[in-house]
This record gives C-alpha cells, sequence and structure tokens, in this order.
C-alpha cells in the first residue's frame, strides 16, 4: 500500500471516529458540538445535532439510534434553529443547558428554574434528556417535562386546574420544520377525561370519555383489549395520562404535522402503525352538528337524532351539516310529571357518548335513569361500564353511532314523538 493510502485511510478512519464520537453525557468541560452525539446506555436513543431538509438549519434532537430514515423524538430548539458551525450545547455556570450559536448567543436554553452549582446531563434508556445536580443527584430539568410531537413510553400529558400547568403535545408545522404547527394534543379536565385534538385551538378530533381500561369513542378498545395508556385523575383537579412500555420494540404516539394522531412501533425492519385518528369521516370533531349523529355506514351518512330535524333543511340535503338538528317537539318536562305526560327515553344503541357529559353519582342504570328522568335540565343519560352513570343538559356534539361495539344513550324525548318515525 502506498504511503498516500495509507494516510487516505487514517484520514477515513480519523473522520469516522469524529462523526460517530459519543460521549456518555454533556459535562460543563465538554459540550456537545455539531458531528457529535450523545446515546442512552442502552444504545436505543441518540441526541445530537440534526437538519431535517439538509439545510444551514440545526436543531438539537433526540432520536432513534440507528434508524434509518431519521426518527426525531424530541427537539430542544424548536423555534430557533442554529446556523453557526461553531454552535454546541454546553452547561453553563449556574447548571442550565445551553444550546450556543457560536458568536450569535443563546439560541435556547433549559429555562431558569435550575440553580445549580454544578450539573451534568444525560440521556436516560428511556429518551429521557436529564439535567442532574452533581451534588444532590437532584434531576434539575428533563425532555419529559417539554414534550414536543411525540410520546415515548413513560412520558405523560397532564393538566392541573389548581397550576395551571399544562403537559401537551404539539405538531410539527410541516415534515421538516419542527417549528409549532396547527396541532395541540391534550387531555381535558372533563370527568372523566378525554383526549382531545385541536387544531388551531378548535376541537378536531376527540376520543370519547375514558372508562377505567378504554376510550368510549375508539371501538378497537374493547374490554379484551390492553390498552398501552394508564390515566389518573384526582379531585382536585388534576389528571395524567402515561403511555406504559408494553415491551414493543421502539413505541412512540405522534401528532403529525397533518394532524394525525398516531400509535406506532417498529417491527425491526419496518414501522406498524397500531392506532390513527381521524381515521373514517366520522371521526372530525363535530361532522354532523348539534344533535346530529354521523352513522358509520357505507358511505357514512349524518342523521338526526330520532325525535330532531335539519335546523335548515335545504343547506342539510345539500350536504353542509354544520348547523345540525333541532328539537321537533318541545318538551314539558316537570319533575314530578305523572304517567300520562310524562317525557320518555328513547335508546340509540353504538354510540360514541357526545361532548359536553356530566358525571353524576348514581349507582346503578336504574338509578342513572331516575336521576335523569327528575331533572328536567338532563336531555340524556348512559350507564357505561367502567364510568359509571353520565348525563347531558347541552346539545349533542360529535356523536357517532359505531356498526358495532359503541354505548347506550338514552335521549329524553317528549311522549307524542315515541310513535314517529
Ligand atoms: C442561568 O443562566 C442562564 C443563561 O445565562 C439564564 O438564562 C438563567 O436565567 C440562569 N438561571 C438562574 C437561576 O440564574
Ligand atoms: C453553591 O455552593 C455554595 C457554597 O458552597 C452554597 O452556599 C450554595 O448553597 C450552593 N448553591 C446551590 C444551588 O447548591
Ligand atoms: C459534574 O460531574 C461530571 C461527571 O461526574 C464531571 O465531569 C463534571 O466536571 C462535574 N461538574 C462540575 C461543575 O462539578
Ligand atoms: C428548511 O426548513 C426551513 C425552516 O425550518 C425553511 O426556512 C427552509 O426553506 C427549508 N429549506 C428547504 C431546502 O426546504
Ligand atoms: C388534594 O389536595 C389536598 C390539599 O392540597 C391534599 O391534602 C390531598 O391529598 C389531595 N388529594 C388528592 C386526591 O390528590
Ligand atoms: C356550511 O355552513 C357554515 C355555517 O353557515 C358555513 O360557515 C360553511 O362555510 C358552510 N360550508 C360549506 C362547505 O359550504
Ligand atoms: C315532587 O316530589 C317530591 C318527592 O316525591 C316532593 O318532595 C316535591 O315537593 C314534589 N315537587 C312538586 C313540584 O310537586
Ligand atoms: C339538574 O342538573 C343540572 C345540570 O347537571 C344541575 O345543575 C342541577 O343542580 C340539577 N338539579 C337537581 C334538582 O338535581
Amino acid at each position: 500500500m502506498g504511503k498516500k493510502k495509507i494516510m487516505f485511510f487514517a484520514y477515513l478512519l480519523l473522520s469516522t471516529i469524529f462523526i460517530s464520537f459519543s460521549f456518555a453525557g454533556i459535562t460543563k468541560e465538554s459540550p456537545l458540538s455539531i458531528g457529535q452525539t450523545v446515546s442512552s446506555s442502552n444504545g436505543v436513543y441518540e441526541l445530537g445535532f440534526f437538519s431535517p431538509n439538509n439545510s444551514q438549519n440545526q436543531y438539537v434532537g433526540i432520536w432513534f439510534k440507528g434508524i434509518i430514515p431519521r426518527v426525531v423524538v424530541w427537539v430542544a430548539n424548536r423555534e430557533n434553529p442554529v446556523t453557526d458551525s461553531t454552535a454546541n450545547l454546553a452547561i453553563s455556570s449556574n447548571g442550565s443547558l445551553l444550546l450556543i450559536n457560536g458568536k450569535h448567543g443563546v439560541a435556547w436554553s433549559s429555562g431558569e428554574a435550575l440553580a445549580s452549582n454544578g450539573s451534568r446531563a444525560e440521556l436516560s434508556d428511556t429518551g429521557n434528556l436529564i439535567v442532574i445536580d452533581n451534588f444532590s443527584g437532584r434531576t434539575l430539568w428533563q425532555s419529559f417535562d417539554h414534550l414536543g410531537d411525540t410520546m415515548l413510553p413513560f412520558s405523560t400529558l397532564k393538566y392541573n386546574l389548581a397550576t395551571g400547568e399544562k403537559q401537551v403535545l404539539t405538531s410539527w408545522k410541516s415534515y421538516t420544520d419542527p417549528s409549532l404547527g396547527n396541532f395541540v394534543v391534550q387531555i381535558t379536565p372533563q370527568v372523566p377525561t378525554q383526549a382531545l385534538t385541536m387544531r388551531d385551538s378548535r376541537p378536531y378530533w376527540r376520543s370519547g370519555p375514558w372508562a377505567k381500561t378504554r376510550f368510549t369513542g375508539v371501538p378497537l378498545m374493547d374490554d379484551s383489549f390492553t390498552n398501552p395508556l394508564s390515566l389518573q385523575q384526582d379531585a382536585n383537579g388534576s389528571g395524567s395520562l402515561t403511555y406504559l412500555n408494553r415491551n414493543f420494540k421502539l413505541p412512540r404516539i405522534v401528532i403529525t404535522s397533518k394532524g394525525s394522531l398516531e400509535i406506532s412501533r417498529h417491527s425491526g425492519t419496518d414501522w406498524v402503525l397500531n392506532f390513527v385518528a381521524p381515521a373514517h369521516s366520522c371521526d372530525y370533531y363535530g361532522v354532523c352538528g348539534p344533535f346530529g349523529l354521523c352513522v358509520m355506514s357505507v358511505p357514512p351518512q349524518c342523521k338526526c337524532f330520532k325525535g330532531f330535524i335539519p335546523k335548515y333543511i335545504e343547506k342539510w340535503k345539500r350536504g353542509n351539516w354544520t348547523d345540525g338538528c333541532v328539537r321537533r317537539t318541545k318538551l314539558h318536562c316537570q319533575e314530578n310529571s305523572t304517567e300520562k305526560d310524562a317525557n320518555i327515553f328513547h335508546p340509540v344503541a353504538n354510540i360514541k357518548p357526545p361532548d359536553f357529559y356530566e358525571f353524576a353519582s348514581a349507582v346503578d342504570a336504574e338509578g342513572c335513569y331516575k336521576s335523569c328522568l327528575h331533572n328536567c335540565s338532563c336531555l340524556a343519560f348512559s350507564y357505561i361500564h367502567g364510568i359509571g352513570c353520565l348525563m347531558w343538559n347541552q346539545d349533542f356534539m360529535d356523536t357517532v353511532q359505531f356498526s358495532a361495539g359503541g354505548e347506550i344513550l338514552s335521549i329524553r324525548l317528549a311522549r307524542s314523538e315515541l310513535g314517529k318515525a
């Protein structure tokens, strides 16, 4: 081998070492530069700089190590890409994590809450970037408290009405632009809670209320389904939804830039999609308007609940359902009405419970019926396995009728509606 060739191989070897050089973590003495990465000790995750569209723009992110094409699960400087080749991720003198864009200053920081005399950053085996106080061992900051568009096992969506604290998923602007997009996924403070995707702060997709092990608006999640989600809600106005590890390879939940909420995992060679929402035209929030029912037939169609008629018949016929339906016969409800003039309850099966439900503490289905019957503002009730009694006293919004599964919704009607079509 000639001298030149040896030199060439030495260069190749060195540059390979440089490119894949991997720290155990980030310390004050060893910031992370472009081209360097930090790996989790199990080798599943990797932290480093990346450019989503091969532009000058560099972002600090975490991705699945060795998976091509690269799937980024978290981005630090979503709104503020760095462009300087000397950019680096460093530990500041007060212990916080700083992304320094060369001479252009700080592009991103882990925030002001930290105060430490010495800290280091590590990438945990769960894909969580953690800033640890060197002396107390305390976690000062973690990326799991600042989710982007992805949930990994052990990460959590939450709300706390007392503190106003909230953790949501936010979509990327586009496939190659990690800045904030149009879609947000959250869990609502309703009791029981539900998952809700918003598009530009308008409801876009709704899971239906949580019933112990499943979302009632997702027929796939029947009683035999072992849900990878765990939900906690307490009386103090806080709730959290945690994604559990089901021993799948590389599981993740992501809200795409197009608003699709996806649960997927890796088969070893490919990504396998386990769940997508919205998937059906009835999945879009409120397609059939108030008191409208989206029937999952082929093709899907909007109907009015029994006893209701389209608000604007011509518009409805043209296929604009947004105004929904109105009651045909007014309810004359008196709390102690006698048998004769009493309202009746009409059961509708295979239902995704409408939005704006209220939890009522009835012991059984009979008690649920009675509490609704005796309260004239109650328009419907449903006794749901895993929840108990839900009641409605507002317009029914976003109701779907599945071809199988779902709940029974009993709606209040004037008795004279009974025989009508
Ligand atoms: C730590 O330093 C960063 C960057 O200089 C600053 O933004 C942050 O407010 C500081 N935090 C504290 C607690 O002083
Ligand atoms: C930093 O060290 C000083 C002196 O040892 C100590 O007084 C101070 O409490 C420490 N600060 C923190 C945040 O640990
Ligand atoms: C914190 O700990 C790491 C690793 O144990 C060490 O490399 C670093 O110098 C320490 N930082 C400070 C400020 O003491
Ligand atoms: C890359 O993305 C940035 C926004 O992050 C955008 O401004 C730029 O035009 C994109 N470049 C290409 C080549 O798509
Ligand atoms: C609610 O808050 C109170 C006071 O802060 C606390 O004592 C109680 O344990 C909390 N209850 C739950 C279920 O978290
Ligand atoms: C349907 O009606 C709503 C409310 O009047 C209106 O805002 C919307 O533009 C209409 N949609 C279509 C597709 O015409
Ligand atoms: C309705 O019935 C309840 C119990 O049977 C009674 O206490 C109440 O006074 C009655 N209300 C009216 C308006 O008759
Ligand atoms: C009837 O239901 C409404 C709405 O849930 C509630 O505010 C009201 O207190 C109830 N009335 C009675 C008498 O229970």
